[in-house]
C-alpha cells in the first residue's frame, strides 16, 4: 500500500520550493472533472463493407471453397475452432485509416494484403484496425480475418465500415458536458433495457469523454511527473493537451502515464480520458467510466518508484511474546545525476510510536531503478490478527549528499504469520482459524462500482457483522480502499487475478500466452504490503483447468507472482472435483461448488491443501416467502416466477449450487480450511434463475442495497460467537387465516421454544449447522422465538408481530461518517412503518427524497431484483418494507437535512453531520 500526501485540488497548483523538495506532492484528481457520455458513438461514418466470403479451412483455400456469406450469419452451428473470412475494400479517393468492426464473435485476427494489422480478443464488442500499414494505393486491398468461435454461435456478427478518420477525436466542451466528481460510474444510471445484456444488469453500455485541468508550476520542470489511475473500465485512452499518451485496456488494474516531459509548466494543462466499456471482462455488472482514484504525483529526480517498498516480516514465538524480524526491500529510481544516495527506513508501531530505524547506502544506476535490503529486529512485535488488525508503518526516507532529503513516503505493512496444513486447515499467528468467507463483486445499489472508500469500509463491517471473516475479490483485482478496509478492520483476503494468462476474454482461449502478465504484475506489486491477503488467486473456472495447457499458463503465473511476493500460496478457483490440471501445480486446492466431493478427494489427496473458493449460490429474495413451485432449466425453485422472485427460505439453488446449509456443513472439518460464500452481496447482473425482468443477482446473504435477508442471521448464527436466534418469515397473512405457516428459526442457541400469542409451539433441540421448522396455524398476533442455552438460560430471542398498515416513513442514519471530500457516502435506510414503529414487511409505497444543505442525493436502491426504476433519482418504491438512499458527496462541511415523503404517509427527516477534510 502507497499512503500519499494530499493537497487540496480546487484548481490544482503544485508548487514546490526547494525546502519543500523533501516530500513528495501527490495529489487527488478527483474533483471537477467534466464528462461527456458519447451514446451515438457506436458507427462511425464511412463505408460500410458487405461483400464477404467464407471458409471453414484454410486462408490459402482454393476459391472454389469460399462461400458468400451475410454479416450475422453464424457459420460455427455450434462447432469450435476457426473461420475464414475475405473481402475486397472499396476503393476509396483518399487513403483509408481505419477498419471498424462492430462486432466479430469472439476472436479476431486482421490481415490486409497478406500483412497481420490487428487482433481482437471478446464477444461480439466493437474495435477498429489501423489499415496505413499495409494498404494499398490503386488497389486491390484485400481483407482476411481469421475468426475464432470458443463457445456458442460465431462470425462476424455486426457491420464493417471502412472509414478515413481516426474513430476517436476529442470533443470540444459545450452542451452535453456536466461536471462530476470521482469516483464516478456513468452506467449504473441506466435507464435498465431488456435487449442489453441480462448478464451484466441489462444495463446498455457505450463510451465517453472526461477531461480536467491542472497546473504545474515552472519550478516543476525537470521533475518526474506522473498520473496514477486506479481503475477505469475500460478500454482507457489518455490524451495530454490533445496528443495521446497511453492507453489502458483491462478495466481492473491500476495504470500510470509519466508526463514530466509532455506536460505544459506555468500554464494549464488538459487532460482528455476516453472510457469504452462496450467490451466485457466478465459475466457480471461492469459499469462504465473512471470509478477509482486519480492522482498525480511529482517527485524529485531521484525517488522511490511506485509500489517500490516491500515489506516482509519473520516472525518468532507468534502465541507467545513475539518479536519479528523485518526485511524491506526498497526501489530508487535515479533520473541521471547518479549521487550519493541513502535509504532509511523508519519503523513506526501500530499506537503510531517510533520502534526503530536504520538507514543503508543505495547505489544508483543512472536511468534505473536500484533497490536496497534492510533487515530491522523487533524484540517485541504486535501482531495482525482478525480480532487486532494492528498495523505498522515504515517512513521511507531517500537522502542524497547532495540535496538532503529528496523523497519520503509511507507504507503500513502488518507483521503475522499464515499457515496451511492439508489436515487441519488455517493457521493465523499459529491459531486456527476457519475461513468463514464471502465472495463480492464491486458494485453496490444507486452507485454502480464506484463505492466509495468509506463505503468499502460499509461493506467490510457489514459482513464482520454477520461473523465473516475472510472476502473473495472475486474475479479481479479491487479498488485498493477495500484492501485497506479490510487491513484496518480485520478482514482476511483471496485476492484475485482477472485473466488466466496475458488474455482480456472472460474465459481464456486455447493457445494464451504468458507473454505478458502485466495485469497479474500490477495486482501483486499494488497489494503485497497488505496483511489481510492470504493467497493470490489467478483465475476462476477457467475452459483450461483441467488440461496441460491450463497448468503450464497458471505454472508460469505462480512462478511470476513468487518472484514478486515469496511469501503467500498461490491457487486459483475450479469448478471440478478432479485431480488433473491446475490442481496439480497449485499450492492450495480451492473447490467451487461441488462439495459431495471434498471427503473424497481429502482421502484420494492427504496432502492437498483444500478449501472451498465458492461455496453455496443458494438464491433468495429479501422479504420473498413464497412456496409456489416452478421449473427453470429442469430445475425447481420456489417463489414468485411472473416477479422474478425467490423464496428467503434456505430451499432455492441451481443446479451447480446449493442451499447454505448443504453448502457449509461440509466445509466443517478440519481438512477443508473453510469457503467464500457466493456471495455477500447481491450485485448487479447474473439474476439467476431468471432473466428479465430480473436485472439483479439473488446470490447475496444481503441485498444490493446492504439490507440482511434472513440468511445472514444462518450465517450469524453458525459464524459468530454471540447467541443468535432469528425466526421467519414475517407474520402478516391475512389471506391465509388458520392455514398452517412454514415457520423458521435460525440459531447457536442449545434449545428454541416458538410462542404465539403467549403460548409454546414446542421447544426443539437445535440441530448444528441447521435450522429447525415448524408448522403454524396462522393466527395475527406475535410469534416470538426464545433460544435457551444448555443449561436453559434465556440467551436470545426474536419476534415478528402482525403489524398495522403503513403509517409513517423511518429514516435510519446508515453510520457512515461523512467528511467534506466530495465522495464520502451514508447509506440511510428508510423503513416503511406502522403507528407502532414496526416495519411493515410488504410495504411497497413510493417514497420522494430531498436532500439540502452541504451534500446530496448519490443514487437510491431498494434490493428488489426487478425494479426498473433508475438508481439516480429522487425517489423510489419501498421492497417489502425498504429503500435506501445514498446522502453524500458533500464538499464542504456542515449539516446535510434528508427528507422523506410519501403520499398518505407522516413523512421523515434526519440531520447527517459532514466533518470537515
Ligand atoms: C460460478 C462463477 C461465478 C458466478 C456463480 C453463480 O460458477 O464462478 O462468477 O457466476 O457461478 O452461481
Amino acid at each position: 500500500m502507497f499512503l500519499k500526501n494530499t493537497l487540496p485540488v480546487i484548481g490544482l497548483i503544485l508548487s514546490v520550493t526547494a525546502t519543500a523538495l523533501a516530500d513528495r506532492q501527490t495529489a487527488l484528481l478527483d474533483a471537477n472533472w467534466r464528462f461527456r457520455a458519447d451514446v451515438s458513438h457506436s458507427v462511425p461514418k464511412g463505408t460500410p463493407v458487405t461483400q464477404w466470403q467464407w471458409n471453414a479451412l484454410d486462408k490459402n483455400a482454393a476459391d472454389s471453397d469460399w462461400a458468400n456469406v451475410h454479416i450475422g450469419d453464424d457459420v460455427f452451428q455450434g462447432r469450435l475452432g476457426y473461420a475464414w473470412y475475405r473481402a475486397t475494400l472499396p476503393s476509396t479517393s483518399g487513403r483509408p485509416a481505419v477498419l471498424h468492426f462492430e462486432g466479430v464473435d469472439d476472436n479476431a485476427v486482421v490481415y490486409l494484403n497478406g500483412v497481420e494489422i490487428g487482433k481482437h480478443q471478446g464477444w461480439d464488442d466493437a474495435f477498429d484496425v489501423e489499415l496505413r500499414p499495409a494498404w494499398k494505393n490503386g488497389g486491390p486491398n484485400v481483407v482476411l480475418i481469421r475468426v475464432e468461435n470458443t463457445a456458442g454461435p460465431g462470425g462476424i456478427v455486426k457491420d464493417v465500415i471502412l472509414t478515413d478518420k481516426e474513430n476517436t477525436s476529442i470533443p470540444k466542451p459545450g452542451p452535453g458536458w456536466s461536471t462530476v466528481h470521482l469516483p464516478h460510474d456513468y452506467i449504473v444510471k441506466g435507464p435498465f433495457d431488456q435487449t442489453a445484456d441480462a448478464g451484466h444488469g441489462s444495463l446498455p453500455t457505450y463510451p465517453a469523454w472526461y477531461e480536467r485541468t491542472f497546473t504545474l508550476p515552472a519550478a516543476d520542470r525537470g521533475k518526474d511527473i506522473w498520473l496514477d489511475f486506479e481503475g477505469v473500465y475500460r478500454d482507457a485512452k489518455v490524451y495530454l493537451n490533445g496528443k495521446l499518451i497511453g492507453e489502458h485496456q483491462s478495466g481492473y488494474t491500476p495504470f500510470r502515464f509519466d508526463i514530466g516531459k509532455l506536460a505544459r509548466y506555468g500554464s494549464a494543462n488538459t487532460l482528455d480520458v476516453h472510457v469504452d466499456p462496450r467490451h466485457q471482462e466478465g459475466w457480471w455488472y461492469e459499469g462504465g467510466g473512471i470509478y477509482r482514484h486519480v492522482w498525480l504525483t511529482v517527485a524529485a529526480p531521484v525517488h522511490i518508484v511506485p509500489n517500490g517498498v516491500f515489506v516482509t516480516s519473520k516472525v518468532k514465538n507468534p502465541l507467545g511474546k513475539p518479536s519479528a524480524t523485518l526485511s524491506i526491500s526498497t526501489t530508487v529510481y535515479d533520473a541521471g545525476s547518479k549521487p550519493t544516495a541513502f535509504v532509511e527506513s523508519h519503523i513506526y508501531g501500530p499506537d503510531g510510536g517510533s520502534v526503530a530505524r536504520i538507514e543503508t547506502p543505495v547505489k544508483l544506476t543512472p536511468g534505473a531503478g536500484a533497490t536496497v535490503r534492510q533487515s530491522i529486529a523487533l524484540p517485541s512485535a504486535r501482531l495482525w490478527s482478525i480480532e487486532k488488525p494492528q498495523l505498522y508503518r515504515v517512513h521511507t526516507s531517500v537522502r542524497t549528499t547532495g540535496a538532503g532529503v529528496v523523497d519520503t513516503i509511507d507504507t503500513h505493512f502488518g507483521i503475522r504469520t499464515i499457515r496451511f496444513d492439508a489436515n487441519k486447515g488455517f493457521f493465523l499467528n499459529e491459531r486456527h482459524v476457519k475461513i468463514k468467507g464471502t465472495c463480492n463483486h464491486q458494485d453496490f445499489a444507486g452507485i454502480g462500482v464506484a463505492v466509495p472508500d468509506n463505503m468499502e469500509y460499509w461493506r467490510v463491517r457489514k459482513l464482520k457483522e454477520m461473523g465473516s471473516n475472510a472476502w473473495r475479490m472475486s474475479h479481479n483485482p479491487p479498488t485498493a480502499s477495500v484492501l485497506d478496509a479490510c487491513d484496518r478492520l480485520g478482514m482476511l483476503v483471496m485476492d484475485e487475478n482477472r485473466h488466466l494468462g496475458d488474455t482480456f476474454n472472460p474465459k481464456t482461449p486455447r493457445g494464451t500466452t504468458t507473454d505478458d502478465l502485466s495485469e497479474l504484475d500490477a495486482m501483486v506489486l499494488r497489494d503485497r504490503n497488505h496483511p489481510s491477503i492470504i493467497m493470490w488467486s489467478m483465475c476462476n473456472e477457467e475452459p483450461l483447468q483441467w488440461s496441460d495447457e491450463g497448468a503450464k499458463i497458471f505454472t508460469a503465473m505462480r512462478k511470476r507472482t513468487l518472484e514478486l511476493d515469496p511469501t503467500r500460496p498461490v491457487t486459483c478457483a475450479m469448478n471440478d472435483s478432479e485431480y488433473h490440471g491446475i490442481a496439480l501445480v497449485e499450492d492450495l486446492r480451492g473447490f467451487n461448488y461441488n462439495p459431495w466431493s471434498y471427503a473424497g478427494y481429502h482421502a484420494a489427496h492427504p496432502d492437498a491443501i483444500l478449501y472451498g473458493s465458492e461455496t453455496g449460490s443458494t438464491v433468495s429474495t429479501r422479504g420473498v416467502y413464497d412456496h409456489t413451485v416452478f421449473s427453470r432449466d429442469g430445475h425447481k425453485f420456489m417463489g414468485d416466477e411472473a416477479a422474478g422472485y425467490v423464496s428467503a427460505y434456505d430451499i432455492n439453488a441451481p443446479s451447480w449450487a446449493n442451499t447454505a446449509e448443504d453448502a457449509w456443513k461440509p466445509l466443517v472439518p478440519d481438512y477443508m480450511a473453510g469457503g467464500f460464500v457466493w456471495t455477500g452481496f447481491d450485485y448487479k447482473g447474473e439474476p439467476t434463475p431468471f432473466g428479465w425482468p430480473c436485472v439483479n443477482s439473488h446470490f447475496g446473504i444481503l441485498d444490493e442495497a446492504g439490507f440482511p435477508k434472513d440468511l445472514f442471521y444462518y450465517y450469524q448464527s453458525v459464524w459468530g460467537n454471540k447467541p443468535v436466534v432469528h425466526v421467519l418469515p414475517h407474520w402478516n397473512w391475512p389471506s391465509k387465516m388458520g392455514q398452517p405457516i412454514d415457520v423458521w428459526a435460525f440459531s447457536n442457541a442449545a434449545k428454541v421454544d416458538l410462542v404465539l400469542n403467549g403460548k409454546s409451539l414446542g421447544a426443539q433441540p437445535m440441530p448444528a449447522n441447521g435450522h429447525l421448522q415448524w408448522n403454524v396455524p396462522y393466527a395475527p398476533g406475535t410469534l416470538e422465538a426464545r433460544g435457551y442455552d444448555a443449561g436453559g438460560k434465556l440467551i436470545a430471542t426474536d419476534t415478528v408481530s402482525t403489524t398495522g398498515a403503513p403509517y409513517a416513513l423511518r429514516l435510519v442514519d446508515g453510520g457512515n461518517a461523512l467528511t467534506a471530500n466530495g465522495e464520502d457516502i451514508d447509506p440511510v435506510e428508510v423503513d416503511i412503518v406502522d403507528a407502532h414503529g414496526r416495519v411493515v414487511p410488504t410495504a411497497a409505497n413510493r417514497v420522494t427524497f430531498k436532500v439540502t444543505g452541504p451534500g446530496r442525493n448519490a443514487g437510491v436502491g431498494n434490493g428488489d431484483p426487478s425494479d426498473h426504476d433508475p438508481d439516480h433519482a429522487n425517489f423510489r418504491r419501498a421492497f417489502n418494507g425498504k429503500c435506501l438512499v445514498n446522502v453524500g458527496d458533500a464538499e464542504k462541511p456542515g449539516v446535510i437535512t434528508v427528507t422523506a415523503t410519501s403520499p398518505g404517509l407522516k413523512p421523515a427527516t434526519i440531520k447527517i453531520k459532514v466533518a470537515a477534510h
